[in-house]
């Protein structure tokens, strides 16, 4: 009988994509996946460390999970994967020794190999090397999502944002030879993807290795060249680097999103100078702007910290005003955190108190909450298009998808119309999400395609 697997994910999209990686590994190995942990031979727990409430999770999850082997023959074997597993390596087994594995964010490709070493020795294995990973075969990956396909085009970060923990837990940037990244789409198309999710730390700084003269916008070209790509999507870029040609290159390329998520962490030009973002609030003003000009229905999203060390009132109130004038189309905001070896812990003052840290995240979110609201409530009764992407659990007789924007719309349906872009006109709109009904005519079209 094959050994069993489960992998749990915290974190980023990287990280969700890294399992998917994991599992195909582990299944290339010979393992098959677990319906349920309790009945798994190997549990992988892939860790995220982006603040500190992540880390804590790992931990009180490693506890339950020690209960798991109770009263079973064999304990199953715990592997730490991620980048607690980098940032903590042996030290993880002071606080867990019941983990088995631990490999950094480096040596994924050896996880089975770990295993088995950890097994047969009963001894605990742990490798938080370097290796060269930015290659990764072709038709391995286990993909997790029916509709959306997540492509790595680069790895790690050698930007210092000075709260950050990602440069120490990924590595220096790597970039993917583009040849590589476009045998994968085209894996991914021919196994039934329709959108595919370009990741890396700072997307539009990539050049590739293989190419000379080829940077983000012209990998955003080839990709919208591969038959069958519906949707192109990509997280995430800096406002350092978008170019006109990044611009030009969202207007003019029919499968690319008229979604921009771009993280700007502050409104406060003060901050955004001690967290090292190397903008001001103006200029990522000013992008804002260059992006509405040329696609004037573009949805901007963002990632916002609030709380971070020196934020007055003053500042906070830049960052309210900057969400004002953005208009974002939703944003992920975290109360700032303390991270091991970075700037902002060795040389400033984690100053602003708790409770300031959560009334400002509250206030924020009340903001940014209001102006998706707005922004949905001028999409009822117009009709937009839908990559229908999932069934929706609660009622199974309706579906899911998100607008170009990415913007949720639910509407009632049918599972056959999983992958398919099916018009919806918009009859309510809440903060979060959108509801409507498909247009006969979308469907007729649809079906006439299929
Ligand atoms: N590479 C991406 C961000 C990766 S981390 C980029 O540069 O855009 C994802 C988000 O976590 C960041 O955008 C930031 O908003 C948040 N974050 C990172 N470190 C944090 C910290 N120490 N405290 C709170 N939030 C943090
Ligand atoms: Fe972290 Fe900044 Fe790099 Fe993003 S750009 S991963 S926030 S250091
Ligand atoms: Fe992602 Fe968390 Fe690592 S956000 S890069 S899994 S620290």
């Amino acid at each position: 009988m094959s050994r069993k697997y489960a992998i749990e994910t915290f974190g980023c999209q990287m990280n969700v994509h890294d399992s998917e990686r994991l599992a195909g590994l582990l299944e290339q190995a010979g393992y098959e996946a677990a319906a349920d942990p309790g009945e798994a031979d190997l549990v992988v727990v892939n860790t995220c460390s982006v603040r500190g409430r992540a880390e804590d999770k790992l931990y009180s999850r490693l506890g339950e999970l020690r209960a798991l082997g109770d009263g079973r023959e064999t304990r199953p074997t715990i592997a730490v994967t991620g980048c607690v597993a980098q940032q903590e390596g042996a030290r993880l087994l002071v606080r867990a020794p019941h983990v088995g594995v631990v490999v950094g964010t480096r040596a994924k490709r050896r996880l089975a190999e770990l295993v088995a070493q950890a097994e047969s020795s009963g001894r605990p294995q742990i490798d938080t090397d370097p290796h060269d990973d930015i290659s990764f075969p072709l038709g391995v990956v286990r993909r997790g999502d029916l509709v959306r396909a997540s492509v790595t085009i680069s790895e790690g970060c050698s930007d210092a944002c000075t709260y950050c923990v990602v440069p120490h837990t990924r590595g220096p940037v790597r970039m993917r030879p583009a040849a590589e990244i476009l045998a994968e789409v085209s894996e991914a198309v021919a196994g039934g993807r329709r959108e595919i999710l370009l990741l890396g730390q700072i997307v539009n700084h990539y050049r590739a290795p293989d190419r000379p003269g080829c940077g983000f916008a012209d990998l955003l070209a080839l990709v919208n060249e591969v038959p069958g790509v519906e949707r192109i999507r990509f997280a995430s870029p800096h406002p350092r680097h978008v170019s006109d040609r990044l611009v030009e290159a969202m207007r003019d390329l029919a499968h690319v999103c008229k979604h921009l998520h771009l993280p700007v962490q502050s409104g406060s030009t003060r901050i955004l100078a001690t967290m090292r973002r190397r903008h001001t609030r103006e200029e990522y003003l000013d992008v804002v702007a260059r992006v509405r000009a040329a696609l004037p229905t573009v949805a901007v999203s963002t990632d916002m910290i609030v709380g971070f060390p020196g934020e007055t009132d003053r500042d906070f109130a830049d960052t309210l005003s900057l969400t004002e004038a953005a208009g974002f189309s939703s944003m992920f905001s975290f109360k700032y955190s303390k991270r091991p070896k970075t700037f902002a812990i060795n040389y400033l003052q984690d100053d602003v108190p708790e409770h300031v840290k959560a009334e400002r995240l509250r206030e924020l979110q009340q903001v940014q909450r209001g102006i998706q609201l707005r922004l949905h409530q001028q999409l009822v009764g117009t009709a937009v298009p839908v990559l229908i992407d999932s069934l929706s659990r609660r009622r199974p007789s309706d579906v899911s998808g998100r607008t170009t924007g990415n913007t949720v719309v639910n509407a009632p349906g049918d599972p056959s119309w999983l992958g398919r872009v099916v018009n919806v006109r918009i009859l309510r709109a809440g903060p979060y999400s959108l509801w409507g009904e498909a247009e006969e005519s979308g469907l007729d079209r649809q079906r006439a395609h299929a």
